[in-house]
């Protein structure tokens, strides 16, 4: 019998899918991260608690597991789900964001970790809730923090103070959306926009019907992005695994979209976000990190009709190494 509780919503999604969220590419997650069965792992987007589930069976008795997420509603449910492993001292759980990793690491005083896991953007139960604005297919505010607590602002109140070159800059930039320009002008003029189903309907006059889709997916990605800084939190949380995770301990990523997969990539290949190959006097590339999967994995054919959000997802991973200097791939 395992040692945290499962939840079985359904069991196409697999042990450790809940009607919250199903984790993806839980198996090679686990695998991929751990190193050392005693160690302490933070997963930094706790969400549902599935992949923390899925680690804390894993690792040895002593394992522990450090759970973030910015969203206080995420924690009060994995409070309940993994109550045993709270109790039994095995889970800790913050809210806060993942920009602030050191920040948060140094109030619970652990110095370094085993292990770090971001599974990026949002997740099931978010973007089913009308109410929290994320999706395109539901009526509710525009609002789309991940921290409803947090001061804003709001999708709906930057559309307000946004000029229509700044709102074609964030299409443009954070959606890579070819029709930004024209679809800036229109939301502009359609001002005060304030749900989903009224920026939907903008959209949906702009685009020819087979493209409302995905114009409306690359809309709601552009404007989540820039509510919650998504791009500017992943280089923090990035940079700070080169200081918090040990050498030898291990990085794994999940991300959704090509902006995000795009800056892990090139983190974990080269150590910096600039991407900028760094040689030693051999001409070697050094970097503290030595990515282990060449090419990003992918969830098979099978994860995806049982999850069909698991679709986009990538999953990269790297090891920390102590004397930043061999041959990266
Ligand atoms: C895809 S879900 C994670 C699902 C989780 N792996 C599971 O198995 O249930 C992403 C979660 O990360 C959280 N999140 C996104 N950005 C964050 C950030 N900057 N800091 C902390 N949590 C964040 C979201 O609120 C969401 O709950």
């Amino acid at each position: 019998m395992s040692a945290v509780q499962k939840h079985t919503g359904s069991a196409a999604a697999g042990p450790y899918g809940s009607p919250y969220h199903v984790p993806v590419l839980c198996q090679a997650v686990v695998e991929g991260l751990i190193t050392h069965p005693a160690g302490c792992y933070v997963d930094a987007t706790i969400g549902g608690g599935g992949h923390a589930a899925a680690l804390l069976d894993a690792l040895a008795p002593e394992g522990r597991v450090i759970g973030i997420d910015r969203d206080p509603e995420a924690l009060t449910v994995v409070r309940r789900r993994l109550a045993e492993a709270i109790a039994a001292g095995r889970l800790q759980l913050v809210q806060g964001n993942f920009a602030d990793l050191e920040g948060l690491l140094d109030e619970l005083g652990v110095p370094s970790i085993d292990g770090l896991l971001l599974d990026l953007g949002v997740s099931s139960h978010q973007l089913d809730d009308a109410m929290r604005g994320f999706s395109f297919r539901a009526e509710g505010p525009l609002d789309m923090r991940m921290d409803p607590s947090s001061p804003g602002p709001t999708a709906a109140q930057l559309l307000e103070r946004w000029s229509a070159y700044e709102l074609a800059d964030v299409l443009h930039r954070y959606g890579e959306e070819p029709r930004a320009r024209k679809l800036a002008r229109a939301i502009y003029q359609a001002r005060p926009i304030r749900t989903t189903a009224e920026l939907a309907e903008v959209v949906r006059r702009e685009v020819p019907a087979r493209e409302v889709t995905k114009t409306l997916a690359r809309v709601f990605q552009a404007l989540r992005i820039a509510v919650n800084d998504e791009l500017r939190v992943l280089e923090r949380v990035l940079e700070a695994a080169t200081r918090r995770v040990r050498p030898g301990g291990r990085l794994a990523v999940l991300s959704y979209h090509s902006l995000e997969d795009r800056r892990v990539k090139r983190f974990l290949r080269y150590g910096n976000l600039e991407g900028k190959p760094v040689r030693d006097f051999y001409g070697r590339l050094v970097s503290p990190w030595r990515p282990l999967t060449r090419r990003a994995i992918r969830p098979s054919a099978d994860e995806v009709v049982v999850n069909p959000r698991a679709r986009s997802a990538r999953l990269r991973i790297a090891e920390r190494v102590a004397e930043p200097a061999f041959e990266n791939p």
